[in-house]
């Protein structure tokens, strides 16, 4: 259709119509027929009419499905206009990948725009329309359980998987007519990642200028990528729900992001506004959420049930109804569904396509594995010796990961078969066989592969927590195992970094493992048995203990910075009782094989607006083994309008090197890297001094400056 046609096809919509389009209702709503309706159902008290006018659908789980009910509602529906489909299709739709979180463990976009890709097609061959990913809210707090689902605490790393997860599903042309793609929605806007104490649903209180700094940017490259929909977020702003606030969806997003899509709520976020306080009634909830430009209602009716009367009232003018409805009827004429309301539900994944999809999930769980320990070079293990498995977690297919919507643990391979499958001699011992476990010195093999975690359901939505350390069965069982004299590697699956010292100082070896996705076990097994060197570094820093949360590194210098980790100044910012450090940075991760840097050179020590400059370092890898390094590029402005990261990441590079191998690794600064924040919250570069870091992760020490200069 044209746009045109689309307008005129607005003209024909009644009030009704119109409102219906901006109605976004679960599947249960069409398929639990006439005879009982309970539930959600009941509790919406809509009209069989006003079911047959919403716009949308979320959740609807096989193609069949989908067919029976696009079917009935496009009979149903007077003017003919498709419904559309959406789902959480997060990570993976049923080849599962690793977790968003495990994903940015990788550091590699391309992978991650792979897996976006491959998701896409499934759910495009699903008849799925809308995915709501990526979710790129900026996060600093492992308590918050839907770190799990996010790119880490670095705005940079951030942006890059954000655009990757665009690309991928939205397909390279970015033209949603294209068979495999399906429309991607960034989530949740704005700063829920923010949230007070980690608590899930809780307050943001976030300054503008921090707004603008750190948190915008993964949005903002969603939205740069061409990313369809933006849906709001939970939180407030300002005091003001976001979903009723004009400043954060029309000022920010539409203005200042230049955000052309279409805004859904977050579940029931319209409703919710009366519970925080700044509406009293459904109308005034509706009409708040209408002018600050929520196009779509998820699963709650206000609009449904007052936007008529809203208008009638002389309160709205249809004019703001019609801009949403526009919008709606806009992303499914991109999606070409006027056309083929049925879209991909006649084609199919290929065998190749599953065979692909499986190999894709095994690279993707192998690159997403950090090392953060191997002492004495604990690992690899040698597989000709048998070794002992203890941990519940071995022994489960329950590995996908809390966002793993049509994901089969029945038919993922546990950790336990996945060794039986490699050949691997093992003893298994239960948490409950006491007996073994207090007499693990005799059992044969001199190795313990600990396995160690919080469960998938702890993570993700709702899974805040204050404690992250292990469960006492398993504090019990890492004390078992370290007290038998075996070598104890310690293999941890979460959601986020568990905060536990026993775990890092009782074990040999420990590799953080998350929630990888159908193919993580023989991932891990691969790993321990030395076939795979691990490349993944961490995307969030791992904290000593809870009371250093928040913790980044890219934090400020602060009026007293702390000048050396055993500084003995009493008055400046540090703790009394712990080390202002975290237990591993951000960006640490070992491998099997050593990597050396060279003294890194500028090409010039003074790049102008024009002129950029090139840094080179050379890395060899200085073992028998090959692997992959992450070279990380960081910079630190001395001076600036406002204050500056102490380190702040700018662009990164894997490479992989064969034993002995040099490779001479070149980054292009140029003066948009150097953009920042100002007070009046434009992003620009200033003149003068910076320092670069270059390395293998955060914690990398100064090598040299440069100058921006408005001459050479
Ligand atoms: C609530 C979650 O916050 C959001 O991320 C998700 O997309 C919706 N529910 C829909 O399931």
């Amino acid at each position: 259709m044209k746009a045109i046609e689309l307008k005129q096809l607005l003209k024909q919509m009644t009030i009704s119509e119109k409102i219906g389009q901006l109605q976004q209702l679960t599947a249960d709503f069409f398929t639990s027929g006439a005879s009982e309706i309970t539930g959600p159902v009941k509790e919406a008290n809509l009209s069989p009419e006003m079911i047959y006018q919403a716009g949308s659908i979320l959740g609807v789980s096989d193609k069949e499905k989908v067919r029976a009910i696009q079917a009935e509602y496009l009979a149903k529906n007077r003017l003919k206009i498709p419904l559309l489909f959406m789902a959480d299709v997060i990570h993976g739709y049923k080849e599962i990948f690793p977790i968003p979180l495990a994903m940015a463990a990788t550091w590699n976009p391309e992978l991650v725009r792979q897996t976006a890709e491959f998701a896409a097609k499934e759910s495009y061959v699903n008849g799925l329309h809308v995915t709501f990913s990526p979710m790129v809210d900026l996060v600093r707090d492992p308590r918050w359980g839907r770190v799990m689902e996010y790119n880490g605490e670095d705005p940079y790393l951030n942006s890059r998987m954000a655009r990757a997860y665009v690309q991928g599903y939205q397909g390279d042309q970015n033209d949603l007519r294209q068979p495999n793609t399906i429309a991607a929605t960034v989530k949740h806007f704005a700063a829920y990642g923010a949230v007070e104490a980690g608590r899930e649903y809780n307050t943001v209180d976030l300054s503008r200028w921090q707004l603008f700094e750190n948190y915008l940017t993964g949005y903002q490259a969603a939205i740069d990528a061409g990313a369809k929909l933006v849906m709001t977020s939970f939180n407030i702003f300002e005091g003001i729900p976001v979903t009723a606030n004009e400043y954060v969806l029309r000022t920010v997003l539409r203005d200042k992001l230049g955000f052309k899509g279409t805004v859904i709520s977050d579940w029931d976020a319209v409703e919710e506004i009366i519970n925080h306080g700044t509406a009293s009634t459904g109308s005034a909830a509706a009409e708040q959420a209408l002018r600050a430009g929520v196009d779509i209602e998820m699963m709650s009716f206000n609009y449904n049930k007052f936007l008529e009367a809203l208008v009638d009232k002389g309160i709205l003018s249809v004019s703001l109804i019609d801009e949403a409805v526009l919008q709606i009827l806009t992303l499914k004429n991109e999606l070409g569904i006027f056309e083929d309301p049925f879209r991909g539900l006649d084609a199919t994944l290929t065998e190749q396509d599953q065979v692909n999809g499986t190999k894709l999930a095994l690279t993707a769980a192998k690159e997403s594995l950090v090392l953060v320990e191997n002492k004495q070079k604990a690992l690899p293990l040698d597989e000709r010796k048998s070794v002992i498995v203890l941990g519940s977690l071995a022994n489960t297919g329950e590995l996908l990961g809390g966002w793993s919507w049509h994901g089969q643990p029945q038919e993922t391979e546990s950790i336990i078969a996945a060794l039986d499958h490699a050949k691997i001699k093992y003893r298994f011992v239960d948490d409950q066989n006491h007996t073994a476990l207090n007499h693990l010195d005799e059992i044969s093999g001199d190795s313990i592969l600990l396995f160690l975690g919080e469960p998938a359901s702890q993570t993700g939505e709702a899974t805040s927590k204050t404690d992250l350390r292990l469960t006492s069965t398993q504090r019990r069982l890492l004390s078992l195992a370290a007290s038998s004299g075996k070598k104890v590697i310690s293999i941890i699956m979460s959601g986020r970094p568990l905060i536990d010292s026993e775990i890092y100082e009782k074990s040999n070896a420990v590799l953080l493992a998350w929630y990888g996705g159908s193919e993580v076990a023989q991932a891990i097994c691969t790993t321990i048995f030395g076939k795979n060197n691990p490349s993944g570094k961490l995307p969030m820093s791992v904290p000593r203990n809870v009371g250093q949360i928040p913790i980044y590194y890219n934090h400020y210098s602060t009026g007293r910075p702390e000048t050396s980790p055993d500084e003995k100044d009493k008055y400046v910012s540090k703790y009394l009782d712990s080390s202002n450090q975290p237990r591993y940075p951000f960006g640490f991760g070992l491998s099997y094989s050593n990597f050396e840097y060279g003294i890194p050179k500028l090409s010039s020590a003074v790049l102008t607006k024009t002129k950029s400059i090139e840094l080179m370092v050379d890395v060899t890898n200085t073992s028998l083994q090959s692997g992959v390094e992450t070279v990380q590029l960081y910079i630190h402005a001395l001076v600036g309008e406002t204050v500056r990261p102490v380190k702040q990441l700018i662009n990164f590079k894997r490479i992989m090197l064969e034993s002995h191998e040099t490779r001479r690794v070149i980054f292009t600064i140029s003066e948009t890297d150097l953009r920042y924040v100002h007070s009046n919250l434009q992003s620009k570069s200033d003149l003068g001094d910076f320092e670069y870091f270059i390395g293998s992760d955060s914690n990398v020490n100064k090598k040299g400056n440069f100058e921006l200069r408005d001459v050479e």
